[in-house]
């Protein structure tokens, strides 16, 4: 009889006589990441030592127990009140599929319960639904779901990594809103929506929908955000002359007929600031008929140059603007205004030599500090005036006007402390006028 006995206990140290008290128990874990065995055990096993052993459970196969809790890829809790001891495996690997048991220590044979592991890959999904939007606008993202799931939690994140997501989720059915995040559960439709408005091209990238499951893995759905930068119907690129007028171009969408028109400078959209004001020197025109509208800039400052919108639609949309950038190139010195020219033909030869005098005299009693040090006084004196041309060419005075005054007074001043200075006025047409501006300067003096 003891031998039958004996037999049986052999025949099932040999088989590893487990048996499940509970059933199997399936868990799945991400590669790379870790994963909580729970088993639950009965109130009369509460101070028994626990473990999780893993194939056939040897002595060699225990990987931890409650009475050496913590190793580096295992660590184990027992959480007595709830009658469930859980053993987390850090560091998946797929060698770390396959079978184990949670085992509660008691005399005779060990109580067991089976668990099966099995190891995904921490990505997803081989499908993946693309959105495509743009800078500044608002884009919904659906994500479906199967009906049983209907109360879940629901949440999206960022990236494709299902282990982390819920935790680093940007916004859960729990929240709704968060920010320029919303999350609307359509549970009819098994639809969740995630709305993010303000898009940046930063948020171009993976997405995860998931929805969130207790004894499972969560599920998740894939999306890829791309959102570009965008601009115009048009963009151009425009020359003005400082001090005259120029008249800019601004197509619109036909649709936009009855739109507030308007045209803003600013190196962005976003914060460009409205020229077309009452008593600025900006004037818009619509023109419906020709979907178009256009904008006259009365005189034209060197300050002007910069990035113009043209906009017929608040909301910034799409190809619902034109972006103008202007540049203002001051006028050559020699292009002579009408009140000059004027003053060329009708004033008679004696005054120009009458000039000539009062500018030698002029120099000679007071030239004095405003004399060029950068010139060489050996320079013949036409470089010299070239010079003070290309200086004023080159921009730095807003416009016209304050260039010819400014070229006047060089011209005299450094002309009459030089021997040269006779040839020059003869010989460079339009300093005649200078001359004689100079000469009523001299007068008013
Ligand atoms: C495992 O359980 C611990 C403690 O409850 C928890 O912090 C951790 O997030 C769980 N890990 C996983 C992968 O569920
Ligand atoms: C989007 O941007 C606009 C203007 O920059 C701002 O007024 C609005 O509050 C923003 N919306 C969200 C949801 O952040
Ligand atoms: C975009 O992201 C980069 C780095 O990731 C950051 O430096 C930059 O400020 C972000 N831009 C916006 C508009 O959020
Ligand atoms: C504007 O001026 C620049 C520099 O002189 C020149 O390269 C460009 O072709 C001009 N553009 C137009 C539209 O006239
Ligand atoms: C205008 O907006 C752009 C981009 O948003 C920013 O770089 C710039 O600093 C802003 N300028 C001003 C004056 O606010
Ligand atoms: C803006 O422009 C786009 C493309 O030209 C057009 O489809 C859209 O209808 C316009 N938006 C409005 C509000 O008219």
């Amino acid at each position: 009889m003891w031998s039958i006995q004996n037999l049986l206990f052999i025949f099932c140290i040999s088989l590893r006589c487990l048996t499940s008290a509970v059933g199997m128990i399936h868990v799945t874990g991400y590669v790379g990441r870790e994963v909580n065995v729970s088993c639950s055990y009965e109130q009369s096993y509460v101070s028994h030592e626990k473990y999780l052993c893993k194939n056939d459970c040897g002595n060699s196969d225990v990987l931890i127990t409650t009475s050496q809790a913590s190793k580096t890829k295992y660590s184990i809790y027992d959480d007595t009140s709830a009658r469930i001891f859980t053993t987390t495996i850090f560091d998946l690997q797929y060698t770390d599929a396959g079978k184990y048991w949670c085992g509660v220590t008691k005399t005779g044979t060990d109580i067991y319960t089976e668990v099966k592991l099995k190891l995904v890959q921490d990505r997803c999904c081989d499908t993946v639904t693309k959105v495509q939007s743009y800078e500044g606008h608002s884009e919904s993202v659906s994500c479906r779901y199967e009906s049983q799931y209907q109360n879940s939690l629901k949440y999206i994140c960022r990236g494709n990594r299902p282990s982390t997501c819920l935790q680093q989720a940007l916004i859960t059915s729990d929240t709704k809103q968060n920010a320029r995040f919303r999350l609307d559960d359509d549970k009819v439709l098994g639809t969740f929506t995630v709305t993010i408005s303000n898009l940046t091209r930063n948020d171009s990238g993976s997405y995860l929908c998931g929805v969130h499951r207790n004894s499972e893995l969560d599920v998740f759905s894939a999306v890829e955000l791309k959102i570009e930068e965008w601009c115009c119907v048009k963009s151009t690129k425009i020359n003005g002359t400082a001090g005259h007028p120029l008249t800019l171009q601004c197509p619109y969408p036909p649709q936009h007929w009855d739109n507030r028109k308007f045209l803003c400078k600013g190196d962005h959209r976003n914060n460009c600031s409205d020229m077309v004001t009452s008593r600025s020197r900006f004037t818009l025109q619509d023109d419906a008929a020709s979907s178009s509208f256009t904008v006259r800039i009365t005189e034209l400052e060197a300050a002007d140059g910069g990035t113009y919108w043209c906009g017929s639609d608040s909301q910034w949309r799409v190809g619902n603007y034109t972006k103008i950038e202007l540049s203002v190139f001051l006028q050559h010195t020699r292009k002579i205004p009408d009140a000059a020219l004027y003053v060329l033909y009708t004033v008679p030869p004696v005054l120009l030599l009458m000039c000539l005098l009062v500018t030698v005299y002029k120099n000679r009693s007071s030239r004095v500090n405003e004399a060029d040090d950068t010139m060489s006084r050996n320079t013949p004196k036409e470089k010299n005036i070239e010079e003070v041309m290309g200086a004023a060419e080159s921009g730095i005075y807003k416009n016209q006007e304050v260039v010819m005054t400014y070229v006047q007074q060089k011209v005299c001043k450094d002309g009459g402390g030089d021997e040269g200075v006779y040839e020059i006025m003869t010989a460079v047409a339009t300093e005649d006028i200078y001359c004689n501006e100079n000469f009523h300067k001299a007068n008013r003096r």
